[in-house]
Order: structure tokens, then sequence, then C-alpha cells
């Protein structure tokens, strides 16, 4: 099989470009940012690169192709068209999950099952198999999405969302994804000889994953993936990018990360998964009202996902913790603040406007990102 194949790494709305960037790190640099997703050319060795390290994506599929379909024909006869037989074996379980928008052809379960005809086809042909397949191997999860016309045919890479680490055992009620948290981290300019403080940190996701970040280790190091079964990419290229990996990781580097949080129950969630995370005495945890907090170090960074005070009764009081919260770091010019909120009289509150601004979304609740930059001394 030729070495060269077209990847596509879903993202968050608004954490394209954060994607990009972290696949250009990696070294692929034909990069192509769209809404929600980045394509790139790459080599096969890619694919157990990327989904080892890519920190904020939620996938890595492959394309097998893209073409133009406004009628079940024109679909049917340009699936089977592609090589399927390049990437599914003889034996492969190959479902068809799938999504419309915009598209002359709506009807996503019609769709999902012409598709799934066509590859059945192409590959009986292909292997000269006259009944059945045997669907007993390896695992293809193929998605075939129409936008405005045009259907894009890939098959997954990660299996389970990139998002899953691996070292979440528990979570409170309002977890962070671990790749946006990862996102949160990478928007600042935090380096790891700097401190990090997250005051809210409920399961810890964004200290853990700032621990990850700041000691070079893949997030996906303890983990496994659907292509790992895959026959056309051989172990040694798993084992390669999983020596890589080890190699780059940096376990010497020391870090003064903190996770607090007013609920004890939080706090032993959270050392429980970095614990997990193999992060145990990296992180400090304290019980603490975030309104408590007194920085003793200087450049320091709080980044932070506090309640947004959404439920009803409780939006008063998250709105005194903004408030009490601003004036606590005024006091403390060299720190730089981070925090994530939907609540939109948040500056009025904390009582500065933000360096910057960005918007993302934490699930389907639309948020700022305020970015307030510390004076370095
Ligand atoms: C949105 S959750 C944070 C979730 C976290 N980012 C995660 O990934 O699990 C907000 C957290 O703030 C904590 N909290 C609420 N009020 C607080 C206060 N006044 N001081 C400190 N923590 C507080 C809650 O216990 C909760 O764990």
């Amino acid at each position: 099989m030729s070495d060269r194949i077209t990847l596509l790494a879903t993202a968050a709305m608004g954490l394209e470009s954060v994607v990009a960037n972290e696949i250009k790190a990696l070294g692929y640099h034909d990069v192509q940012v769209e809404n929600g997703k980045v394509i790139f050319e790459a080599d096969i060795q890619a694919i157990p690169r990327c989904n080892l390290w890519l920190r904020t994506a939620d996938r890595v599929k492959v394309i097998v192709g893209e073409f133009h379909a406004t009628t079940f024909d024109e679909l049917f006869e340009q699936t089977k068209s592609l090589p399927w037989e390049r990437f599914i074996t003889e034996d492969g379980v190959f479902p068809v999950n799938g999504k419309s928008v915009k598209s002359k052809l709506f009807s996503v379960s019609d769709c999902q099952a012409i598709v799934k005809k066509a590859i059945v086809e192409r590959l009986k042909q292909r292997y000269g198999i006259a009944s059945r397949m045997p669907e007993s191997g390896a695992f293809y999860r193929v998605e075939v999405a129409l936008l405005k016309d045009k259907a894009t045919l890939t098959i997954d890479t990660s299996g389970s969302g990139l998002h899953k680490r691996g070292y979440r055992t528990a979570q409170g009620e309002a977890p962070l994804k671990e790749t946006l948290a990862a996102a949160l981290v990478q928007l600042t300019n935090w380096k790891p000889d700097y401190p990090l403080v997250d005051l809210f940190c409920g399961s810890g996701t964004i200290v853990i994953e700032a621990a990850l970040i700041g000691q070079n280790i893949a997030p996906g190091f303890n983990r496994s993936f659907a292509s790992e079964e895959w026959v056309w990419i051989s172990q040694d290229q798993w084992t390669e990018a999983f020596d890589e990996a080890e190699g780059l990781a940096n376990y010497d580097q020391p870090l003064s990360i903190t996770g607090s949080d007013i609920d004890p129950k939080m706090i032993e969630i959270s050392k429980n998964n970095a614990m997990e995370a193999g992060l145990a005495d990296l992180i400090t945890w304290k019980q603490m009202q975030a309104t408590d907090f007194y920085p003793r170090e200087t450049n320091g960074y709080l980044i932070s996902n506090p309640p947004y005070g959404e439920r009803i009764g409780d939006k008063k009081e998250v709105e005194a913790i903004y408030q009490s919260l601003g004036q606590i770091m005024k006091n403390h010019p060299s720190w730089s603040s981070y925090l994530l909120t939907s609540n939109e009289k948040f500056e009025t509150l904390y009582g500065t406007k933000a360096t910057k601004r960005r918007k993302l979304f934490n699930g389907f609740i639309k948020v700022d990102y305020y970015q307030y930059f510390g004076k370095r001394i």
C-alpha cells in the first residue's frame, strides 16, 4: 500500500487552529483548516503518532474519498469505486455511521445503508467472496458525512474519542472534556517552570492536562486505539511511535501545579485521577474556598473553569465569587488569569476588561475564555 494518506482530525468548534498547530508541531505542515476539522496529508506513521500526541483533537480519521452526490445512485456508484480493500481486510467489521447537513441526501439511515451495501459489493468483488462477508476481524468504523452535497467517506482510527485518556476514574458534576482542558492550557503562554493554579479544579482535568503538557507526556500513552488492530499499520510502526513518546517524555521537569476546590470529595477524586495518570506526586491538592487564594509566588498562571451559576439560586453566589477573585488578582499583577465561563457579565463582575477573549463551546454551552495577561517581574 502506498504510504501517503489523507487524514482528518476532528476538532470542537473554536479549537480548529489549536488542533492545526499541534499537527504542524508533529511535522505535518500541509494542513487545511475547516469548520470542526483539520485535513492533512501524511504518511501512515502519522496515525500512531497523531493518536498518541494530539491533545486537543477529538478523533483522527482516514479519508477514503470525497465526491459530489445528490442521488442515491451517485452515492452508491462513487462509494463502490473507492479503494476500500486498501483499508478494510476480508474479515473486517465495518459499521457505517452518517450525518447530513444542507444536502439533498438528507436521510442519514438511507445513506448509511447505501454506503454499507456499496462497500460490501466492492470488497466481495476484490476478495472473491460469494457468500456473506464474515465481519469477524478488526474494527473499522466508517462514516459518510454529507455537507452541501459533498460526501466525505472516512474510517475512524482512534476508537474511543481521544479525550478518553484513561485516567479519569471518577468525575464531578460538570467536568471539562480533557481535550478542551488541554486547549485551555495551550492557549496560554504558560511554561513548565511557571506556577499554575486551578482554584475550581473539580475532577482535576486542567491541572492533570497541564502536568502532562509540562512533562511532555503523550496524552494517549495509557490507552489503545482501534487502528492498532489493522494489518496495514505494522506493530513496528506502533512500537516506534510509543518508543518516540517514551523518549520525549521529560519526567525530570519540575512543576509547580496546584489544584484546589471547595469540595473535599472533588479533591479525593482529583488525587485518584492524577494517580491513574501517573502524576501522583507532581500536583499539589488543596481543599480551599477560591476566594481565600493568596498567591505567594510571582509570574503565575490561574487557569480555571469556575461554576457558571446557570442553576437557579447559584447565580448570585457565583457572581460574588467572580467579584472577589477579580479583587484578589488585581493585587497580584504578575499573575496571568484565564477563566472560562458562560456568564456574559463576567468582565464587569471581575472588574477588568480581558486582554483577550475567545469564543468556545463547553459541550453545547457557549462560553468565553477571558484572558488577562500578567506583567512579568
Ligand atoms: C465547573 S466545575 C469544574 C470542573 C473541572 N474543570 C473538571 O474538569 O472537573 C466547578 C468546581 O468549582 C467548585 N467550586 C464551587 N464554588 C467554589 C468556591 N467558592 N471555591 C472553590 N471551589 C468552588 C465546585 O466544587 C466544582 O468542582
